[in-house]
C-alpha cells in the first residue's frame, strides 16, 4: 500500500473560525477524518499534517521523499497556505525529492488579492486545485490514487 502525504502550512489550523466565509466551517479535524476516509475508499495510508514552520514543512517533504525514493509514496498534497506566495524553499523541496504533488487551495485565490495569485508551489506540482472548500482533499486524494508515477 502507497502512501499519501497531505500537508497544511500556517494559520490552517484555526479553520472553522477563520475567515468562515472564505475558508468554511469545517474545522482542520474534519479535514483530517474526510481524508481518512478517502484514503482508505482508495488504498492509500495516509499521513496528515499542519504546521505554522516552513523548516518544519521542508522536513516532511524530505520525509516523503525518502518513501518516494522507496517506492512508496502516492505523492503529497499540499496547501501551504502562505508560503504558497513567498517559498523558494517549499518550492526547492518539492523540485530536489521529485515527490508527485499537487498544490491544493480551500479559495479560489484567483478570485482573491493579487499577491494571492503568484505561487512558488506551481512550477513544481504535476496538478494545482483551488476553490472547490475543502471538498478538494478527497478529491486530490481520488486524483493522486489514479495518477501514475
Ligand atoms: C489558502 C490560500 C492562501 O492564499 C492563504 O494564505 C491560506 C489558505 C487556501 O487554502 O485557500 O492560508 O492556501
Amino acid at each position: 500500500m502507497k502512501t499519501a502525504y497531505v500537508l497544511n502550512g500556517p494559520n490552517l489550523n484555526l479553520l472553522g473560525t477563520r475567515e468562515p466565509a472564505v475558508y468554511g466551517a469545517a474545522t482542520l479535524a474534519d479535514v483530517q477524518a474526510m481524508c481518512e476516509a478517502a484514503a482508505a475508499q482508495h488504498g492509500l495510508a495516509l499521513v496528515f499534517r499542519q504546521s505554522n514552520h516552513e523548516g518544519e514543512l521542508v522536513d516532511w517533504i524530505h520525509e516523503a521523499g525518502r518513501l518516494h525514493a522507496q517506492g512508496q509514496l502516492a505523492g503529497l498534497i499540499i496547501n501551504a497556505g502562505a508560503y504558497t506566495h513567498t517559498s523558494v524553499a517549499l518550492h526547492d523541496a518539492i523540485k530536489g525529492t521529485g515527490v508527485t504533488c499537487i498544490e491544493l487551495h480551500i479559495s479560489n485565490v484567483f478570485a482573491r488579492e493579487a499577491f494571492r495569485h503568484h505561487s512558488y508551489i506551481s512550477p513544481v506540482a504535476r496538478a494545482v486545485m483551488c476553490g472547490f472548500g475543502v471538498n478538494g482533499y478527497p478529491q486530490a486524494l481520488e486524483a493522486l490514487a489514479g495518477m501514475q508515477g
